[in-house]
């Protein structure tokens, strides 16, 4: 992300701080001038109660503030959903591979598709489509996607207030390869419009073998929202959920209680622009936290993630959805079944430190999010088998 970085630094301070645009580095002083404005979007964006104005990067330092902070670290939250869909081998010899960027802002999802492509299949010829509502916004993700774009990618936006209601006429026929609503369907107060927005996208905008990812901030309301969503968009049968998800029947963590929400987190090396404006405005994005779901329309030509890792679906496998929790003597783990598996509820299981051995050493190592085999129901004892199948994140 070095290169993605500087750039995002070099445009910021020469678009909205054009009088200290000459010198040549982003300075301490550049990072005191945009830290207030991070710290309120920030709080705004990463709080459970925060409310947002109706149109706010209409703002500049709404939107300076969003190019420097949240451009990088959502990102590596694209890229992830990109690189476990196995995009490029997915879309291989496809030409163009089209991509939607829906609700894009500074164009995250589009430029971490070109880069991906850049990285992958440098020579595959890649579309974007961004749409906003915010035609300043747009006008930043344009420069941004032009100061780091390939021969083979380019780039249109199109300035526009997106509800279920006008989609036709906004994508007429259109159809693309790869949707991404990162951080968008949150903006929508009404459950039932971002239900039929995600529902007109399957049917009407995507490809026979494209995929849907929608990719929503960790906090414990939206995530919880997003569950609701995955069930109430189940219920029909041409929805089918590719991840994180290992079966299509309801959501156990959502009726396990009203607490606890499937997120996830990413390691990530914190680039040096977001370290400093950490440590002005007193954050600590170390990790990075956010929910999200994978969607396809149709389940004959899209096999289930099990089937495409190559390991079968087995009766023993899970997803982890807790930390792994360590007290005296133990160490505990929430787990949601594969299709096949009793997947009415979540499954708990604890392993006694006594009960340490090479079977489940990976137990020792395991983190949320990972795809793993379990032998044992609820205490898993020395000889029982626990394996770590598919690490953080896969889907
Ligand atoms: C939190 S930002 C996310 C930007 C980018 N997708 C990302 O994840 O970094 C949400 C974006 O959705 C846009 N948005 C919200 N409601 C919208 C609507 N009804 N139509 C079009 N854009 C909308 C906002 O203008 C904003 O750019």
């Amino acid at each position: 992300m070095d290169g993605l970085e500087r750039c995002i630094c070099d445009y910021v301070k020469a678009r909205y701080f054009p009088r200290r645009a000459a010198t040549v580095a982003f300075t301490e002083a550049d990072v005191r001038f945009f830290a207030p404005a991070v710290a309120e979007v920030s709080a705004a964006f990463t709080s459970e109660r925060a409310g947002r104005a109706k149109n706010y990067f209409n703002r500049r330092e709404f939107r300076s503030a969003y190019l420097l902070y949240f451009v990088l670290s959502n990102f590596p939250k694209a890229w992830q959903c990109l690189a476990q869909l196995d995009v490029t081998g997915r879309f291989a010899g496809r030409n163009p591979v089209r991509v939607l960027d829906l609700g894009c802002g500074p164009g995250t999802g589009m430029l971490a598709a070109m880069e991906y492509w850049k990285a992958h299949a440098q020579e595959q010829r890649l579309e974007c489509l961004g749409v906003d509502q915010n035609g300043e916004i747009l006008a930043d993700a344009r420069a941004l996607f032009g100061m780091r774009k390939t021969a083979f990618s380019r780039c249109e936006t199109r300035t526009v207030a997106i509800g279920w209601k006008n989609l036709a006429q906004i994508l007429r026929r259109e159809r693309f390869d790869i949707i991404m609503a990162m951080n968008l369907l949150n903006e929508f107060s009404d459950m039932g419009a971002r239900e039929r927005l995600v529902r007109s996208l399957l049917a009407y905008h995507l490809t026979p073998d494209g995929a849907l990812i929608a990719i929503e901030p960790g906090l414990q309301r939206t995530t919880r929202e997003l569950m609701a969503l995955r069930d109430t968009l189940l219920m029909e049968r041409d929805v089918r959920i590719v991840a994180p998800c290992l079966h299509q029947d309801r959501c156990p963590m959502l009726s396990h209680n009203k607490r606890d929400w499937c997120h996830f987190y990413l390691d990530w090396e914190r680039p040096k622009i977001i370290a400093d404006l950490d440590r002005l405005i007193g954050n600590k994005k170390e990790h990075l936290k956010f929910s999200y779901l994978v969607l396809t329309a149709s389940e004959s030509r899209n096999p289930s993630p099990q089937f495409r890792a190559g390991i079968g679906t087995s009766e023993h496998l899970f997803r982890v959805v807790s930390a792994p929790l360590r007290s005296k003597g133990k160490i505990e783990l929430l787990l949601c079944p594969a299709e096949g598996n009793d997947t009415g509820r979540l499954h708990r299981v604890t392993r006694l430190d006594k009960e340490r051995g090479p079977a489940n050493a990976d137990l020792d190592r395991v983190w949320r999010g990972e795809i793993v085999e379990c032998h044992a129901k609820g205490q898993i004892a020395r000889e029982d088998h626990f394996r770590i199948v598919r690490s953080k994140c896969a889907l």
